[in-house]
Formats: structure tokens, sequence, C-alpha cells
């Protein structure tokens, strides 16, 4: 790709995600550009045009003559699935993904690659079985309430494979539970708990978890806009998915703590309440590999659970102590600078 195409538009690219991957990829040579219904300053990012998620604007300009488009959005799904936010959580997905078919099928020069986010919960809940991409089962399962997030996954992948984008590579990011050390996203609030002595198994603990580093989701984005060769969806996960019990044996190594009370899915259920969340986020298991990315030889830098917790442990120390707000963590620098 020419340097002089290498414009890169992030619509969401205002959250978690987007304000890990604008400056890694600013660093590496890209101008990103950030689409977002905010007035939002985002560290690496050229700019950040307005868009409403939902409806053509003068944001599509800034897709014609593009490199490529990495789509981020999406409402959280941390809140209660009641009846507004299932309506919000879906449509955020779907309506954006439409309306940017919509922009890239009117570019003159539209961008050759289009990155959508998607999940690993499109997996079914599976304890035995390790999901690829050719061969892993899609669906819902009542014991592990996610009936509602495999609709939206499939959907949003469905709206994402019809778009009508001919000349532009689609690959959808199922993206499993990235670890990093933004305020208020999971590897924090394992941290916290951990700490507080209630790092334990949750809800029996045999369901297994698929994570990402924050530098390995970074460098796969990276990867998957240079490698031409593949489209389609892409586990965008570790190698070594683990169980909850597992998972929280390691935070508790890092942390240097012997006790974690367990919590069982009854007091998940009662603190998912208060906490205004769900319990599938924790109850699913989801046994998903990274089959296409490591066939394809993408090598992961964290492909085990223990030094991903290490490093970010680390940054995180360095920076400050978890529980105090008023730290500002030193996470951007150090992701721009991991090559
Ligand atoms: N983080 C993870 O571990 C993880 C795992 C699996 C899948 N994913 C998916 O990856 C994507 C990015 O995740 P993230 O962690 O960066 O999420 P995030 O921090 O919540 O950011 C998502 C962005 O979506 C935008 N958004 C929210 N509601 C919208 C709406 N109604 N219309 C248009 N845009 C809307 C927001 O942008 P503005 O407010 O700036 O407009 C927000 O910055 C999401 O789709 C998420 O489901 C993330």
């Amino acid at each position: 790709m020419p340097a002089s195409t290498r414009k890169l538009v992030l619509p969401g690219g205002a959250g978690f995600l987007g304000r890990l991957l604008a400056p890694w990829l600013a660093e590496r040579g890209w101008e990103v550009v950030v689409l977002s219904r905010r007035n939002e300053t985002v560290p690496g990012a050229a700019c950040t045009v307005f868009w409403d998620g939902a409806n053509l604007g003068a944001w599509h300009r800034e897709l014609d003559g593009a490199a490529a488009v990495v789509n981020l959005a999406g409402r959280s799904v941390n809140c209660r699935y009641h009846e507004r936010n299932r309506r919000e959580i879906m449509a955020s997905r779907v309506r954006s993904t439409q309306v940017l078919g919509e922009a890239i099928a009117a570019c003159q020069q539209p961008p050759t690659v289009w990155l959508n986010s998607s999940t690993a919960t499109i997996y079914k809940h599976s304890f035995e079985w390790a999901m690829t991409e050719e061969r892993g089962e899609i669906g819902g399962t009542p014991a592990a309430k996610d009936e509602f997030s495999v609709r939206v996954a499939q959907t949003w992948e469905q709206t994402f494979a019809a778009a009508p984008t001919p000349g532009t590579r689609k690959v959808a990011l199922r993206l499993g539970m990235v670890l990093g050390l933004e305020r208020g996203t999971v590897f924090q609030v394992l941290w916290r708990l951990t700490r507080l002595r209630l790092g334990g198994a949750m809800a029996g603990g045999r369901q297994y978890v698929s994570w990402i580093h924050e530098v390995d989701f970074c460098r796969a984005v990276e990867w998957l806009l240079a490698h031409e060769e593949i489209g389609g969806p892409v586990n965008v996960v570790a190698p070594s998915p683990i169980p909850n019990r597992a998972m929280m044996a390691e935070f508790r190594r890092a942390c240097g703590v012997r006790v974690g009370l367990p919590a069982e899915q009854w007091m998940l259920e009662v603190g998912s309440f208060f906490l205004r969340t769900e319990t599938e986020l924790v109850i699913k298991s989801r046994r998903v590999v990274p089959k296409r990315l490591v066939d394809a030889g993408f090598e992961f830098r964290y492909p085990t659970l223990g030094p991903a917790i290490d490093e970010l442990v680390a940054r995180l120390r360095a920076g400050g102590d978890a529980r105090d707000p008023t730290i500002t963590f030193a996470r951007q620098p150090a992701v721009a600078q991991a090559g």
C-alpha cells in the first residue's frame, strides 16, 4: 500500500479499543481519522469527525480515497439487557455497519479494506470443543443466557457480509475479551476484585474465557490490514483460552494474594443486578481459538495468560494504584512503543 494512501477511518474510535488502536497505527504511519458522536480528542488521531452512526452525512467524504476502515462502533454490552438497552445494542451495531456500507458503496475510490468488529460470543457455549472459524458452532444456549448476544452477533455479521462493497476486502473481527489498562474495563475490574480478596472462581469456574492482550489486539489488526489474502471472519483471541478458575488463580498469583473468595452463580446474579450488568458476561464458556491467524503465520507476543497479566500489572504498578481514581495510567505510550 503506497504511503500516500495510508489514511484509516476509525468509526467508534473514541472508546476503549479505538484509544489503543489510534496511537498504535499512527506510530506506524497511518493517518487516523476517528468518527464519533462526541467532540472527543483521541490520542494519535489526526482529527475526530462527527457522525451519528446511523445516517449518511458529511463524514462520508472521509472514506473516499482512504485506504482502510476499522469499525468499532457499538453500544457497550456491559449493562442490563432490558428492552431499551437491547434495542440500542442491536441498532448501534447493525445501523452503523449498514451506513458505512452505503458510504463505501458511494465512494469514487473506496477503501481497499474494511475491518468490522464482531465478537467471539457468536460461538456456542462450549467446555469441550475449541471453536475455530471453519468448524466452530454458532448459536445460543439457554443455560448460558447468551441467546440475545448471539442474535446480535449474527445480525451484525450478516449486515456486514451483505454490504454491497465489491472492491473492498472485508474482515469480521471476532474479538475475545481485550485485556488492557483502561479504567473500568475487565482487567482492572478483575484486578481490583483480586486485591479485595474476592478473586476466586466465578460460577463454578469451569467456563472458558477467550481473551487477548491489548498489544496483540493492536498487532493483529495491523497484521490483518496488511494481509490482503485474508477475508471473512477471523477469531481475534489468544491461542490459549483458559477456564475462569485458572484465570482467577493467575490474577491471585500476579497480585500476591493467596485468598480469593469464590462467587456462586446466585451471588453473581444478585451482584450483577446491583452493578447494572448481566451474568452472561461471566457464565458463558467461550472456548475460541485463533486458527486462521495462527495458520497464516501471525505470532502472538502473549500467547498465554500469565505473562499477559504480568506485563499489564508491571505497567499498572509503574502508573500507580488501581484503586486510586486520581491516577492516570501510563497506558498509551507503552502500547505505542511496543513494536
Ligand atoms: N473491548 C472488548 O473486549 C471487546 C470484546 C468483544 C467485542 N468488542 C466490540 O468491539 C467494539 C469496540 O469495543 P470497545 O471496548 O472499544 O467499546 P467502547 O469503549 O464502548 O466503544 C465503542 C464506541 O461505540 C460508539 N457507540 C456507542 N453507541 C453508539 C451508537 N448508538 N451509534 C454509534 N456509535 C456508538 C461510541 O462512540 P462515540 O460515543 O464516540 O460515538 C464508543 O466509543 C464494540 O463493538 C464491542 O462490542 C469489544
